[in-house]
Parts: structure tokens; C-alpha cells; sequence
């Protein structure tokens, strides 16, 4: 067949089409103007014909081609009438808008933020360590000699036991080591991160949980200092009218050390089930920094003296939200984090 007839051909093809509805509508402009349509297929044949002959296919072509999307446009109107009739109305500004779904943050990045702003306001950076981390970080330097019962406290998760065993951190006071190898006092920071312990998981225990370590070292640091900042943190974080009490503790790398408690955020002290009719709730442990951890970190103890605390976010959580089962942190399920959009 010719080129001539397969114009007449297709037109009079077109010229029978008749649409109805939107389908045939596309079906017909596929097949007629599409990307790989008929009428192109006319455009690529127009190359082999002689040259004296393309001006005059050329333009039958052309026309062809306008035909069909005249056609097309009438199509057009007469299948898309009624719809657009209806979207031609004005838009309904009465109606009621849809949800939009916000995101929420996990409460334990709320915490741990707002722990943050409070220390960032008295000068304190923040620094990170590593989660697997060696013996010498969490334990030796910190002055837990080997086999000492104190190891015990922790109960490790050991990854490589060998001449430096490797471990997931039981505590952030390994930062406080790589911080302090890695600067010169006078050093401020505090170090918010995951650390792990092998515990059975229940309500009030988890195999890992979350903490912030502090730590401040210069010369002429004394325990008031660790007694002022502690009072400062407590008041900023739970309200000004909470009062703090330390405890005498024992931690290796702290000496004296101390464990401390606010007075209960929920009775104001006087006492609920809570803080268990004491009115005062336990909320970290802190201490001076023993001389040698300084020393093995290079810092001359005879020059410099510090202290430390390290407090958990989950319990700090637990009384900022009343979330007492720790499971409710990494379960997430929507309906726990949900409710925290309002915060920060
Ligand atoms: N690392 C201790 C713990 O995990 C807390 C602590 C930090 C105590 C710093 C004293 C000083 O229990």
C-alpha cells in the first residue's frame, strides 16, 4: 500500500471513530497522537519517498495530523461535559479541612534534649563515645581494677574476650575517659547515649537504656561545685521548688561518691506511693572524680580536681511523664508515642 492510501485509509479510520467515555477517549488519543501512533508512523514513511513528492505528503500528513486533534478535543468536551461542570464550581471553603498526620518525638529524645539546654546554659559541650566499646574505657581507666568485685555491678554483655576484651557499654562514664585523654582541662561536657546491661527485660529493667554523663575538670573543683550544679539541673528540670539530698555511694572511679534524690515531683514530699511514702525519689549518682582516673588519663591530680554524675533518661522520663514500664520505650507502638506532640 501506498503512502497516499494509507492517509485516505486512516483517516476515513478516524473519521469513523466515535467515543463515549473517558477510556475511549485515551484509547484514541494513543492510538491517533500518542508517542508511538499511527501518524508518526506516516512521518517516519515520508523519508523514503522522492523528494519532489515529500512537500505534498508532507502537508496531507499535516493535516491529518490537525485532524486528529481537533477530533480529539471535541471528544474532549463532550465526554469530560459533565465532570467539568462539576469542578468548575467554586472551591468550598466550609469544608472541613484534612487531617494532616503529624509526627511526634520519642519522649526519651525529649528528655534527653531538655537535659541538654540545661547543661549547654552553664557551659557544659556535648560529647559521644562509641556503644562498643574496650575494657580499658569502661572499666580499667575508671579505676575497676581486674576481677574486682565492682565489675560485678555491671552485668556486661561481652562481645570478644581476649588480651582487650570488647563489650557493649555498661555505663556513658567511658566518655568521660575519651574526653578527658582527649582534652585539656579546663573541661566541661556531657556525654547522652545507649548503654547496655544483660538483664532479664521487665517493667523496672531493660537490657539497655539510655543515660547522660557529666563531667567537669579544672583546678579548684570542689564538691560544693558538684552540690550547686546537681541543686541548678534538679530545680531547672523538675521546678524550682525542688530540693535535692546526696546519699554516700560507692563507684570506683568517683571518691567521695554519692547517690542523689529530688524531692518527689508528684507529692512535693510528703509523701505518695511514688517515691514509696519517703518523698524523695533517687534520680543519679555523682561524685569527685578519683585522682586516679585523672592520672591515668593523664591529667595531673595533684593540679586538677573534678566531678562527675551519670542519671538515666528513662527515670528522669519516668517522672516527667509518669511512664513507669520501661518496655513502653522501645515497643514502639503508636498509641505510647502519640502521645507526646505536644512536647519538644
Ligand atoms: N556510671 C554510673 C552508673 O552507671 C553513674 C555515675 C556516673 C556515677 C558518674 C558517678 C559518676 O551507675
Amino acid at each position: 500500500m501506498g503512502l497516499k492510501e494509507k492517509i485516505e485509509e486512516i483517516k476515513a479510520e478516524m473519521s469513523q471513530v466515535k467515543v463515549k467515555s473517558a477510556e475511549e477517549l485515551e484509547a484514541f488519543r494513543i492510538k491517533f497522537l500518542g508517542s508511538k501512533n499511527i501518524i508518526k508512523g506516516l512521518y517516519q514513511e515520508l523519508k523514503e519517498v522522492p523528494n519532489e513528492l515529500k512537500k505534498d505528503f508532507g502537508q496531507k500528513i499535516n493535516a491529518l495530523k490537525q485532524e486528529g486533534e481537533k477530533a480529539f478535543e471535541k471528544f474532549k468536551a463532550s465526554v469530560g461535559g459533565g465532570q467539568k461542570k462539576a469542578t468548575s464550581n467554586k472551591i468550598d471553603l466550609t469544608r472541613p479541612a484534612e487531617e494532616i498526620a503529624l509526627g511526634s518525638r520519642h519522649p526519651l529524645a525529649v528528655v534527653r534534649n531538655e537535659i541538654i539546654e540545661i547543661f549547654n546554659r552553664i557551659g557544659f559541650n556535648v560529647s559521644e563515645g562509641p556503644e562498643i566499646e574496650d575494657d580499658w574505657h569502661n572499666f580499667s581507666a575508671l579505676n575497676f581494677p581486674p576481677e574486682h568485685p565492682a565489675r560485678d555491678m555491671q552485668d556486661t554483655f561481652f562481645i570478644e574476650k581476649g588480651e582487650n576484651d570488647m563489650a557493649l557499654r555498661t555505663h556513658t562514664s567511658s566518655v568521660q575517659v575519651r574526653v578527658m585523654e582527649g582534652s585539656e582541662p579546663p573541661i566541661r561536657t556531657i556525654s547522652p547515649g545507649r548503654v547496655y546491661r544483660n538483664e532479664a527485660i521487665s517493667a523496672r529493667a531493660h537490657c539497655f537504656f539510655h543515660q547522660v554523663e557529666g563531667l567537669y575538670v579544672d583546678k579548684g573543683v570542689s564538691f560544693a561545685d558538684l552540690k550547686q550544679t546537681m541543686d541548678y539541673f534538679s530545680k531547672e528540670m523538675f521546678g524550682e521548688k525542688t530540693k535535692i539530698r546526696l546519699r554516700p555511694s560507692y563507684f570506683p572511679f568517683t571518691e567521695p561518691s554519692a547517690e542523689m534524690d529530688v524531692s518527689c515531683t508528684i507529692c512535693n514530699g510528703k509523701g505518695c506511693n511514688v517515691c514509696k511514702y519517703s518523698g524523695w525519689l533517687e534520680i543519679l549518682g555523682c561524685g569527685m572524680v578519683d585522682p586516679a582516673v585523672l592520672d591515668s588519663a593523664n591529667i595531673d591530680s595533684k593540679v586538677y580536681s573534678g566531678f562527675a554524675f551519670g542519671m538515666g533518661v528513662e527515670r528522669i522520663a519516668q517522672l516527667k511523664y509518669r511512664v513507669g514500664d520501661l518496655r513502653l520505650y522501645s515497643e514502639n507502638d503508636i498509641r505510647f508515642l502519640d502521645q507526646f506532640k505536644s512536647a519538644y
